[in-house]
């Protein structure tokens, strides 16, 4: 999930949003921990749990990634003016842990991942992600590089 998460960090630019789904433990904070060392941000990605989210600024001249937990979020994603960050979203690249309801009406444009733990096998390293890109941004993309 970390590599896979450095090689999808290669795809990424300012104003993306991507919106992970899967069960508590199904790895998501692991992926967005291979995208920050993609994105060559500083920091240490852990679950943001208790502040809701978190900026990692950029170490070059990439864009910084937010790190969002819409858990606690009561309405939707637009609450996030409200926290007062000190970057832009669009200028931002966006991920956001537990967002199915939250995030859907802010962009028509979202990489949807949803993992799950394989079932039925044996291995429970084992994780099974279905990638979907919705929106002008992502209908075209090229999503070979996320393949092994
Ligand atoms: N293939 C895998 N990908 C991601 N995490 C895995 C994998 N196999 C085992 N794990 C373990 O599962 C846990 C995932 O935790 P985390 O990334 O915090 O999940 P989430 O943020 O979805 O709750 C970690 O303890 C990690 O070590
Ligand atoms: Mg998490």
């Amino acid at each position: 999930m970390l590599d896979l998460g450095r090689r999808l960090a290669g795809l990424l630019r300012a104003g993306d949003l991507l919106m992970l789904t899967g069960e508590l433990g199904a790895g998501k904070t692991t992926l967005t921990r291979g995208l920050g060392e993609g994105l060559n941000v500083r920091g240490a990605v852990t679950s943001p749990t208790f502040v809701i989210a978190r900026v990692h600024p950029s170490l070059g001249d990439g864009p910084p990634l937010v790190h969002v937990d819409a858990y606690r979020l009561g309405g939707g994603l637009d609450e996030m003016e409200d926290l007062d960050l000190d970057v832009s979203l669009p200028d931002s690249v966006v991920v956001v842990e537990w967002g199915e309801g939250k995030v859907e009406e802010l962009t028509e444009d979202r990489l949807q991942i949803l993992i799950a733990r394989a079932t039925g096998d044996t291995d429970d390293d084992v994780r099974r992600l279905t990638v979907t890109g919705l929106g002008d941004r992502w209908v075209r993309a090229d999503l070979d590089a996320l393949k092994r």
